[in-house]
């Protein structure tokens, strides 16, 4: 039987491009089997831990689905659930839950704490979104990219807009350099993805053929991109002040309608991982109208509600591909 280590998903690149391609198939497959009423749980009697040491939506109701649909078992430990990284270290807690649990998800702060707590499970381990990685959003990304231009993977174009250090920014940048894509990241050099990470796309480009961008010229990345892709300005553990300095810097890097058209293509689509300001009806959508008097900060309202807004999809597919990993890691 395989290792734990090479069931788990810790970063965006664990899988290879191969592996990448093989987890997107057998996702596709689960979708349409789950569609066709012809699902066959492969799970029945596994364990599954769920950790978040910060709070989600999809991530984890896309884990506890995908775990009952093939017939799982899941625990779910919030971000105050547990004695986790305060009365009790990552490794003695990754002990425990590695002798009662068949695997373990875990989103949390920095990337050493999912790596420790692999390191001492002794079950996979998959990444949920640390600070610098979310793995598997990237696999639901590509699934839905893959859904709108079928064929050769090399043939998708796509520019990320916005807070290029972020955690999706960051993985999008390693996954489509892996996989031979041709990507872009348009952002204020003060948000620019960190120098090491852009070097490291860049050699396994040279690998993959694939194309690579890092800029802060926005029209330069945009052209002729099939797909245009933001986040959230300030993520889940920045310091709320951030928005002070932030707002100005992105404010011309928000997907308006006019970002969206200087691609110059008709069929140009709109992705975003959620949660997103996008209008004035949720506590921060008020905060950051009240303030810098913008409605919607990263995308505008009309952007996201639009035709080429695939969002919804692109979350759906969380628990598609999700369901690919585990049913990969553990099923019979
Ligand atoms: N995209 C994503 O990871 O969403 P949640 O924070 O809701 O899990
Ligand atoms: N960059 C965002 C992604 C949320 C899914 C965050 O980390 O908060």
């Amino acid at each position: 039987t395989r290792s734990a280590a090479s069931r788990s998903l810790l970063t965006v690149t664990d899988l290879g491009r191969e592996g990448f391609l093989e987890m997107l198939d057998r996702a596709a497959a689960l979708k349409e089997a789950k569609r066709s009423g012809r699902e066959r749980p492969a799970l029945a009697g596994r364990n599954i831990a769920l950790v978040f040491q910060k709070d989600s939506t999809r991530t984890r109701c896309a884990f506890e689905v995908a775990a009952y649909d093939q017939g799982a078992h899941v625990t779910y430990l919030g971000p105050s659930g547990s004695h986790l990284g305060r009365e009790e270290s990552v490794a003695d807690t990754a002990r425990v839950l590695g002798s009662l649990f068949d695997g373990i998800e875990f989103r949390g702060f920095g990337q050493e704490t999912v790596e420790e707590l692999a390191r001492h499970a002794g079950v996979p381990v998959w990444n949920g979104l640390t600070d610098e990685w979310h793995p598997t959003q990237m696999l639901a990304d590509v699934l839905t990219m893959r859904e709108h231009q079928p064929g050769e993977i090399e043939a998708i174009s796509y520019c990320f807009v916005g807070d290029g250090r972020g955690n999706v920014a960051r993985s999008l940048l390693a996954t489509g350099a892996m996989l031979g894509m041709d990507v872009r990241i348009a952002a204020p050099e003060e948000l620019s993805p960190p120098e090491p990470l852009v070097k490291g796309a860049e050699r396994m480009a040279q690998a993959s053929g694939a194309r690579v961008l890092v800029t802060d010229d926005l029209a330069t990345a945009l052209d002729g991109a099939a797909f245009i892709y933001t986040d959230v300005w300030v993520s889940m553990g920045e310091a709320d002040a951030e928005w002070d300095r932030r707002v100005p810097l992105l404010t011309p890097y928000r997907v308006t309608a006019e970002v969206m058209a200087a691609t110059g293509r008709p069929d140009t689509r709109f992705l975003h991982c959620l949660p997103t300001v996008h209008d004035t009806s949720t506590e921060l959508g008020r905060r950051i109208h009240q303030r810098y008097g913008l409605a919607g900060a990263e995308v505008t309202d009309e952007v996201f509600t639009s035709a080429a807004s695939v969002v919804f999809q692109q979350a759906e597919n969380r628990l598609h591909t999700i369901k690919a990993v585990l049913v990969a890691a553990l099923g019979a």
